[in-house]
Order: structure tokens, then C-alpha cells, then sequence
């Protein structure tokens, strides 16, 4: 019998990847999200890509009663948990959202882990628990900063709840995935990231100027201690990074994780200036893309970018994809999406 893996958050943008990815590598899953920043299409992407009708459950993380039917339903040893909100400014403008949908879903699930004998989970944390580092590039070693959002800070506490949840209860494991930059789309063009209203991020901002959507983009400073001025990240491929949680689980069903908490940073290990994305977009793309540069936008971190040697090694996983590939992956989703050909 296959393997059953819980994606919670599924519906949405990396989630959507991962599931396709599970299948890939055959597991059987099932998505359990409540849609508040996804739509289906993302499922229904999922099941086009995979040719599997894969199960999805429109549920709540934080109604424990209603999430507590998933795990009574489906027979699942493994969980993702995605489920999140992620809008760094608007956890700064309104804390208490983010407190208790972030850390209220995550609780639940590991109390239902619990409850229902249920031993592995790999918790999406992010490269924003750095902060602004002292020493580049950033191991997992590196001392995590004082979040400076509430998004930041459920990061950081979700990370410790896990480590001190599996450290306290017998029969549970977890990774938390420290994300860089994740970007680009499905090779199918099916899937791909949909922001609501204005993009806070980077490359759907792009996507969304070359499209004729947004009007200009403005690349916030140009005057940073860099090389251009301008802002430095690891841009990691939404496809490679989907792959980083299959082998993530795979290695806690094989019982091969060296303990029963573990972090890896999963980004390229290269740091790529906000200028030189926007020229490599305007390359691969055969496009201008309208941009000015505008004042520096507050809380950025100057630069940062991951040492990977830890996923390397460990985990056997490398980022595969070259920026180009998913700087044109992110255009053709842009493209189908909206209908221009
Ligand atoms: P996303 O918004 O596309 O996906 C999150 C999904 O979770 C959405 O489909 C949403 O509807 C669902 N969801 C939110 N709260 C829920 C709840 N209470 N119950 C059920 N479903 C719920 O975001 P994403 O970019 O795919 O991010 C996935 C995870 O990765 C998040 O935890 C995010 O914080 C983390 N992360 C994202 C990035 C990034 O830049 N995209 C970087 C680092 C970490
Ligand atoms: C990238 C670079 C901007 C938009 C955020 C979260 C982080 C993580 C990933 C979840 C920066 C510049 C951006 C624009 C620009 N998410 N930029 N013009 O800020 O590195 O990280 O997403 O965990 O927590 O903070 O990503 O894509 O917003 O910005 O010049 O219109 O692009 O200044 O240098 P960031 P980003």
C-alpha cells in the first residue's frame, strides 16, 4: 500500500507543488485547506498535472473539531504543514490574525499528530527567522534575529513549538524547511503562485508589469552596500523546493533523520541582486520590462542567501533548476493565467 501524505495548505502555492511532487515520487495524498488565499484551481492543477483525483478537504486548520474528521478520515503517517498566512506587512498591522491562525492551525496539528499516533511532520519556516545576519552565507547554525513582524515571530515560534513537541512526546519527528526565496512555476504552466491584490513580492510583481497589470515596478533602493545597489536574495525554484519536503518526509519514513528535530536551509546558495533578476527576466523573456528605482522599502534586509550543505549532504537534495528556467516558468504561468499568447 502507498504511503498517504496530509498537505495542509495544499491549494495553495508551494503546496500545489509539493503534492505534485509526492505523486511524483509515489506517494498517495490528500489536501486539506480552507481556501482563504487559494482558490481550487490550484487542486484542480494538481490533479491535471498528476492525472490522480487527488482528495481535498475545505477545512479550517484552527477548527480543531472539523480537522479532527481528516485525520479520523484518511490514514496518513506523514503531514506538510503550509497552512499559513504569510503577508509580512499585514502581520505587522494586524498581529493577532497572524498569532492565531499561524500558531492556532499548527498547534492542532500536532495535538491531533498526537492524539491519533500520526509521526511525522515538516513545518514551512522561512529565511526571514535570520533576520538580518551578521555572517553570509547563512548556516542553520546562524543565530536567529528578533523577528521584526508578527509574521516573522510565528515562524520563529512555530519552530520552537516543534522542536520542543517531538523533543517532549515519543513517536514524533519533525524538519522545519527554512525557505529562502521561492519562485517561478510548474513546467505545465498549471500551477504557479496567485497573488491576491497588489504582489508584495518580487517576481509576480514582474510578471504582473510585463503583463500590462501593473504599471511600472519599482525596485526599492539602489544604493545598498551590493555590488549593483541593489538588494541581495537566493531565489529558489518552486519546483526544486516542492522536491526538498518529498525527501524530507522520505527520510523520516525510512527513519534515517539523525534526530528527532532537524532544520534544513533549502534555497541555491547563491545570492542574485533584485537588478540582475529584473535584467535575467527581461533576457529569458525577449521583453523590457517597464521599472524605476525607488527609495528602499523599510525592514528589507540588505542580503542574504543560505548554505545549502546541510540539505546537500544530508538530505541528498540540490537545487536543480537554473534561475533562467524558472524566470521563464514564472512567464509562461503569468501568460496562461491571464490568456496572453
Ligand atoms: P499560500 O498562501 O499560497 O498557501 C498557504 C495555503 O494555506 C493557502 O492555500 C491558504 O488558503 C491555506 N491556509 C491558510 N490558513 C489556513 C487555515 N487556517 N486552514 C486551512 N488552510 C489555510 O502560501 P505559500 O507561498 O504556498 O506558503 C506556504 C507556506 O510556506 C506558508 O506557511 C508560508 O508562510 C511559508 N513560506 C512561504 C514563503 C514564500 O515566499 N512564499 C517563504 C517562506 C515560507
Ligand atoms: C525580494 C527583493 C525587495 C518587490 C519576503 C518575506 C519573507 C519570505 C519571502 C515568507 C527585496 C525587492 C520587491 C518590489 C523590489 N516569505 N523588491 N520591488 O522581502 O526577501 O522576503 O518573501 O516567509 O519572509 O519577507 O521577498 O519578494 O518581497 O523581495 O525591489 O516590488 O525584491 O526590496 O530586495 P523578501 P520579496
Amino acid at each position: 500500500m502507498k504511503e498517504m501524505v496530509l498537505v495542509s495548505g495544499g491549494a495553495g502555492y508551494i503546496g500545489s507543488h509539493t503534492a505534485v511532487e509526492l505523486i511524483n515520487a509515489g506517494y498517495d495524498v490528500v489536501v486539506a485547506d480552507n481556501l482563504s488565499n487559494s482558490d481550487m484551481s490550484g487542486v484542480e492543477g494538481v490533479r491535471k498535472i498528476t492525472s490522480v483525483d487527488v482528495p481535498f478537504v475545505n477545512v479550517d486548520c484552527c477548527d480543531k473539531e472539523a480537522f479532527r474528521k481528516v485525520f479520523e478520515q484518511y490514514n496518513f503517517n506523514s503531514v506538510i504543514h503550509f497552512a499559513a498566512f504569510k503577508a509580512v506587512g499585514e502581520s505587522v498591522a494586524d498581529p493577532m490574525k497572524y498569532y492565531r491562525n499561524n500558531l492556532v492551525s499548527f498547534m492542532n496539528v500536532l495535538d491531533l499528530m498526537r492524539e491519533f499516533g500520526r509521526p511525522n511532520i515538516v513545518f514551512s519556516s522561512s529565511a526571514t527567522v535570520y533576520g538580518e545576519a551578521d555572517q553570509l552565507p547563512v548556516t542553520e547554525q546562524t543565530p536567529r534575529k528578533p523577528a521584526t513582524s508578527a509574521y516573522g515571530n510565528t515562524k520563529q515560534m512555530c519552530e520552537d513549538i516543534l522542536r520542543d513537541t517531538v523533543n517532549a512526546y515519543e513517536g514524533l519527528k519533525g524538519i522545519s524547511l527554512r525557505y529562502f526565496n521561492p519562485i517561478g512555476a510548474h513546467p505545465s504552466a498549471l500551477i504557479g503562485e496567485l497573488p491576491r491584490g497588489v504582489p508584495q513580492n518580487l517576481v509576480p510583481f514582474i510578471t504582473q508589469t510585463a503583463a500590462g497589470i501593473r504599471e511600472c515596478l519599482s525596485v526599492f533602493g539602489d544604493d545598498y552596500d551590493t555590488p549593483d545597489g541593489s538588494c541581495l536574495r537566493d531565489y529558489i525554484d518552486v519546483v526544486d523546493l516542492a522536491k526538498a519536503h518529498v525527501v524530507a518526509i522520505t527520510r523520516m519514513i525510512e527513519d534515517k533523520n539523525k534526530a528527532k528535530y532537524e532544520i534544513f536551509n533549502i534555497g541555491t546558495g547563491n545570492g542574485v541582486s533584485v537588478l540582475e533578476l529584473v535584467n535575467s527576466f527581461e533576457k529569458v523573456n525577449e521583453l523590457k520590462l517597464n521599472y524605476k528605482i525607488a527609495p528602499r522599502r523599510p525592514g528589507d534586509v540588505v542580503a542574504i542567501w543560505a548554505d545549502t550543505s546541510l540539505a546537500n549532504e544530508e538530505l541528498g537534495w540540490k537545487a536543480e533548476r537554473s534561475l533562467d528556467d524558472t524566470l521563464r516558468s514564472a512567464w509562461s504561468w503569468e501568460k496562461n493565467v491571464r490568456g496572453i499568447k
